[in-house]
């Protein structure tokens, strides 16, 4: 299947256009109104055909067409006109576009153009097609909503967070899914300053873990586990990398659905991953028993602000149907650093430091070398 997205100020010829393209095995991924919207859109679906109107408020197809050429000089752009806009039809094919499409012809003569444009630009097919043939945007959620302007939050005013609350959202996490329904997690609720301040060196010198009013210890537990097999007349096989692996995926959804179920109720909070730099001295902080260890620790509060949430990479780099399939990188990566950028510039946080130059300073050195043997110490191999 193709893929297209359709930016005009006139809703109806978006729908219309959409409506046609979609009989014709062609997704359209995104749509927008006005002509600050092609960039983003484009960034984030990477479409095979862009579908641009001319005449738009603030910046005009033609404005838009230049600054998308700009970036992807390979991009698919044909324009939609009135028949009185013929003359500047022209001068954006001129300018880059493929060609245009009059919007004000009748349904056939649409249909019929739209079809003569898709044979001429998009030639090869791409994901399978889908005989429900709804667009993406359509399908949507109060979950995708939370989930997509949710942002990691580092930083809480003074309001409480009863126990209530946090047991709220705790329990209703412990409804993710658990391999074999063995729940090989526990959490370790912490409000104690003292402690949290422990934590937070432990964790790095990460202040917002010592302000943040809740602090949620995720762990992987096979303690309990083990005693439940005794009870039911076994002995748990531990100290190999499948049970290691089973409780700290457990823990890992576990974890996310809390966090999910907190944006929910208004709150906010950062996963910590530095709860794995000392293992021992964390589980000796938090009186952990053998077979338990933190995997990562949970902020929760209420946000000072909320951060902009960030971009994601590219979706048609992450997912693949059916077979993976090898794709050319370096556009999606350059993509990408270009639109974390361009995020950080609105947001006044430019930094000018790429996403795979970031990665290549954090990334090029093995990390916590200490972490098998503390894991070990912990009931844990991942040998
Ligand atoms: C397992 C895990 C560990 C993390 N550890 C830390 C951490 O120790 N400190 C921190 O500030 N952020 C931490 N983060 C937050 C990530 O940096 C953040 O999720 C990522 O940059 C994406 O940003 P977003 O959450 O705002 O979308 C962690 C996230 C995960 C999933």
């Amino acid at each position: 299947m193709n893929t297209a997205i359709i930016v005009d100020d006139d809703k109806l010829i978006c729908r219309l256009v959409a409506s046609i393209l979609r009989t014709m095995d062609c997704e359209v991924m995104g749509t927008g109104e006005m002509g600050t919207e092609v960039l983003p859109l484009y960034r984030e679906h990477m479409p095979d055909l862009v579908l641009l109107g001319i005449n738009m408020p603030k910046v005009n197809g033609m404005e838009a067409l230049k600054d998308l050429l700009d970036e992807y000089p390979n991009a698919q752009v044909v324009m939609l006109t009135d028949l009185a806009d013929v003359a500047i039809a022209e001068a954006t094919i001129a300018a880059g576009a493929k060609d245009f499409l009059h919007k004000d012809s009748g349904m056939q003569d649409l249909r019929g153009n739209i079809e003569r444009v898709l044979r001429k630009i998009i030639k090869t097919p791409r994901a399978p097609s889908d005989s429900g043939a709804v667009p993406v945007e359509d399908y949507t959620s109060n979950l995708m909503d939370i989930l997509k302007r949710r942002a990691s939050v580092r930083s809480f005013t003074d309001r409480h967070v009863p126990d209530a609350m946090v047991r709220a959202v705790l329990s209703a996490a412990q409804h993710a899914p658990t391999s074999s329904n063995m729940q090989a997690y526990s959490f370790v609720v912490v409000r104690d300053d003292e402690t949290k301040l422990k934590l937070a060196e432990l964790a790095g010198g990460q202040g917002h873990v010592a302000q943040c009013p809740v602090f949620v210890a995720i762990c992987a537990d096979i303690h309990r586990l083990e005693d439940a097999i005794a009870t039911g007349g076994g002995s748990l096989a531990k100290g190999h990398m499948e049970m290691s692996l089973v409780a700290t995926i457990d823990a890992a959804l576990v974890g996310m659905s809390a966090s999910l179920v907190a944006e929910s109720l208004e709150l906010g909070g950062c996963m910590i991953g530095g709860m794995r730099n000392q293992p021992e001295d964390v589980a000796q902080v938090l009186g952990l028993p053998d077979g338990v260890f933190v995997a990562f620790g949970m902020t929760l509060g209420f946000p000072t602000d909320r951060p902009p949430s960030k971009p994601r990479y590219p979706d048609v780099g992450v997912i693949h149907w059916e077979r993976y399939e090898e794709k050319p990188l370096a556009d999606l990566h350059q993509t990408y650093n270009a639109s974390l950028e361009a995020q950080k510039r609105e947001t006044s946080r430019a930094d000018g430091v790429p996403w795979t130059e970031r990665l290549a300073k954090s990334f090029s050195e093995p990390k916590r070398l200490n972490l098998k043997g503390a894991l070990h110490n912990l009931g844990y191999d991942f040998d």
